[in-house]
C-alpha cells in the first residue's frame, strides 16, 4: 500500500487547541507566543495528542484577540515571527505533532490595507466591492442598510465615514466595528485566500481550521431579515448571513487545493448549524471534518444526549464522515462549570471527556480542559471580549492563562519569572491548585486520566478495535445511564441521572473515577466497556 492509499492521519485524531495568548509567555510581557509554545510543546506531546490547532497568531490589532486579521501571511509581533512559525513547524512534526493554522475568511480586521483602501476610495469604487458597503437608509443616510444584528449584539452595520455629507454609506460587520465582511461575491475575495491557504500550506502548515465556515455569502441584495417575534442575533437566527448555497462552490475549491498537496492538508470547519444542515459541509469534495458542536449546548441529561447523538450518527451515514467531537473551545464555558460547578463539575467534566474520547470520530481538546479548568469570573474591569463589550456574552473566563507550576511566581509559570508585565487575563488566587506540574505527578488527576485514555484509544485503534468507520447506537438505560456502542463492539457508559447505576456487561477498560464497586457506576462518571 503507497503513502497515498493508507488512511488520512485525521480519521481519529485528537487535535489540541493552542489559544497562543494563553497558553506560555517567553519574554515576560503577560501575552503568549510562538517561543513560549515551542518550550512547552513536550507537555503536549506527553497527553498523547496528534497536534494542535493554533488561534490566530497573525498580525492584528487585537481587537477580537486576533480574529480581526489585519495581515494573513504573517506572524503578530506579539507572538513572534515567521521564522518562529517554522522553528514551531519543525519542532513540532518532530515531536510527531501536526500543526493546524487558524483561517480567517469571513473577515479581516478595519486596519487591513484593503479595506482602509476602500474606505479612502470612497462611494462607487471597485475598492469598496471587496466589502459590503451600502447606503444608509433615510432622508441623509443616517439609517443602517438593513435590520442584521451583529453576532456580538448591536447592529452589523457602521458608518464608513461617520459625519462625512457626502459618503452615505455604512459596511457590514457581523461581528465587531474592527471585523469588515468580506464581500464573497467579489470573486477577488476567493482568489486572495487562496493565495493565503497556499502560503501556510507552502511552508509546512499540516491544515487550516476555517472561522465561521458557515458565513462567506449573504443573501444577494442584502434584504432584511425576519424577526419571528424574536431577537436577531446575528449569525444563528439570520438565514440572510449563513449557510447560503454558494459557500460550498469555495469548499470545494479549497479541498481540491487541500488533496493537492502530498501529504494531503486538513480542512476543518467551524461549521455553527444544526446537525441536519451541518453535514453537508463534509460531502466527499467539501470540509474533511466540521465540528459537531450539538453537545456543547446540552445540560447534563442522558435524552438529550441519546438524541443528539443519534441524530449525529445519521448525518455520518448520509456524508460518510463521523463527527468531530468538541466539547470545549475558546468561545464556551468551561465544561467544570457548565456541568454544575465544584466537586460534582469536575467529575463530570472528567466523565465527558474520557466518553468523548471513546466515541467514534476525531476529538478536539481546548487547552486546559485536560487540567480540568473552571470558567473564570473575570472581574468587570478586566474584561477585553468585544462581545461583552457590546453586550453579549463574555467569553474571557474560558481564556485566561493556563497554570504551569504551584508556585504562583510569573502568574504559577506563565511568565518567566520576574516578569515586568501582569497577565493579559488576571488568574484567580487558587489557580495552583490546577496547575500543571501538580497533576503530571497525581496518578488520580484530570490530566492523568486524559494521558490514560488518550494512550488506550492509540493501542485500541492500532489493534483494530477502535475502527476509524465505525458506527454508533445510542440508548438511555436504567437511571439515566447513556451509552453510545460503537459498532466494533466498545461501549461508552456515562451515568448521568443522581443513582448508582449497573455497568453494562463487557470487560471494563477505563473508568474515569477510580474504585467503582465492582459492576456498577457511580453517578456522573463514565467507563468504556469492552464486547458484551
Ligand atoms: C469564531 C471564533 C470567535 C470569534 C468569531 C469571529 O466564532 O471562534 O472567537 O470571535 O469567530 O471571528
Amino acid at each position: 500500500m503507497t503513502s497515498s492509499q493508507t488512511a488520512p492521519w485525521w480519521q481519529a485524531a485528537v487535535i489540541y487547541q493552542v489559544y497562543p495568548r494563553s497558553f506560555a509567555d517567553s519574554d515576560g510581557d503577560g501575552i503568549g507566543d510562538l517561543p513560549g509554545l515551542i518550550d512547552r510543546l513536550p507537555a503536549i506531546a506527553s497527553l498523547g495528542v496528534d497536534g494542535l490547532w493554533l488561534t490566530p497568531f497573525q498580525p492584528s490589532p487585537q481587537v477580537d484577540q486576533g480574529y480581526d486579521v489585519s495581515d494573513y501571511c504573517d506572524v503578530d509581533p506579539t507572538f513572534g515571527t515567521l521564522a518562529d512559525f517554522d522553528r514551531l513547524l519543525a519542532h513540532a512534526h518532530a515531536l510527531g505533532l501536526r500543526i493546524l493554522v487558524d483561517l480567517v475568511p469571513n473577515h479581516c480586521s478595519s486596519q487591513h490595507p484593503l479595506f482602509r483602501q476602500a474606505i479612502s476610495a470612497g462611494p462607487g469604487s471597485a475598492s469598496r466591492d471587496w466589502f459590503h458597503f451600502a447606503d444608509g437608509r433615510g432622508e441623509n443616510g443616517e439609517l443602517p442598510p438593513n435590520n442584521w444584528r451583529s453576532v456580538f449584539g448591536g447592529l452589523a452595520w457602521d458608518r464608513a465615514a461617520p459625519g462625512s455629507q457626502t459618503d452615505r454609506q455604512w459596511y457590514l460587520h457581523l461581528f465587531s466595528a474592527g471585523q469588515p465582511d468580506w464581500n464573497w461575491r467579489n470573486p477577488a475575495v476567493g482568489d486572495l485566500f487562496e493565495e493565503v491557504l497556499r502560503f501556510w500550506f507552502d511552508r509546512g502548515a499540516d491544515g487550516v481550521r476555517i472561522d465561521v465556515a458557515h458565513g462567506l455569502y449573504k443573501a444577494e441584495g442584502l434584504p432584511d431579515t425576519a424577526f419571528s417575534g424574536g431577537v436577531i442575533d446575528g449569525l444563528r437566527s439570520n438565514p440572510q448571513v449563513s449557510d447560503q448555497e454558494p459557500v460550498h462552490t469555495v469548499y470545494r475549491r479549497w479541498r481540491r487545493l487541500a488533496d493537492g498537496y502530498e501529504p494531503k492538508r486538513l480542512l476543518v470547519g467551524e461549521v455553527n448549524l444544526e446537525p441536519r444542515r451541518a453535514w453537508r459541509y463534509t460531502r466527499p469534495d467539501e470540509l474533511h471534518q466540521a465540528f459537531a458542536f450539538a453537545f456543547v449546548h446540552l445540560g447534563w441529561n442522558a435524552e438529550a444526549w441519546a438524541a443528539v447523538g443519534t441524530e449525529l450518527e445519521r448525518t455520518r451515514q448520509l456524508s460518510g464522515v463521523p463527527p468531530t467531537w468538541a466539547l470545549e473551545n475558546h468561545d464556551i464555558v468551561r465544561t467544570v462549570t457548565r456541568f454544575g460547578g465544584g466537586e460534582r463539575g469536575r467529575a463530570r467534566a472528567r466523565a465527558a471527556l474520557l466518553a468523548m474520547l471513546g466515541l467514534p470520530g476525531p476529538a478536539y481538546l481546548y487547552q486546559g480542559q485536560e487540567l480540568g479548568l473552571p470558567e473564570v469570573d473575570v472581574p468587570e474591569a478586566a474584561r477585553v471580549d468585544p462581545a461583552w463589550r457590546r453586550g453579549g456574552l463574555c467569553r474571557d473566563g474560558a481564556r485566561v492563562p493556563l497554570p504551569w507550576t504551584v508556585d504562583a511566581a510569573g502568574a504559577h509559570g506563565f511568565s518567566p519569572p520576574g516578569a515586568t508585565q501582569a497577565p493579559w487575563l488576571p488568574v484567580p488566587a487558587d489557580w495552583g491548585d490546577h496547575a500543571m506540574e501538580r497533576q503530571r505527578g497525581d496518578a488520580g488527576s484530570a490530566r492523568q486520566l486524559a494521558v490514560s485514555a488518550l494512550r488506550l484509544r492509540k493501542d485500541l485503534l492500532r489493534t483494530g478495535v477502535f475502527r476509524a468507520d465505525d458506527g454508533a447506537q445510542w440508548r438511555v438505560d436504567e437511571g439515566g445511564c447513556l451509552i453510545c456502542r460503537r459498532s466494533g463492539g466498545v461501549t461508552v457508559a456515562v451515568a448521568m441521572g443522581d443513582v448508582p447505576v449497573r455497568l453494562p456487561p463487557g470487560e471494563l477498560l477505563i473508568c474515569s473515577r477510580p474504585a467503582q464497586e465492582p459492576g456498577w457506576l457511580a453517578p456522573d462518571t463514565a467507563a468504556w466497556l469492552l464486547g458484551g
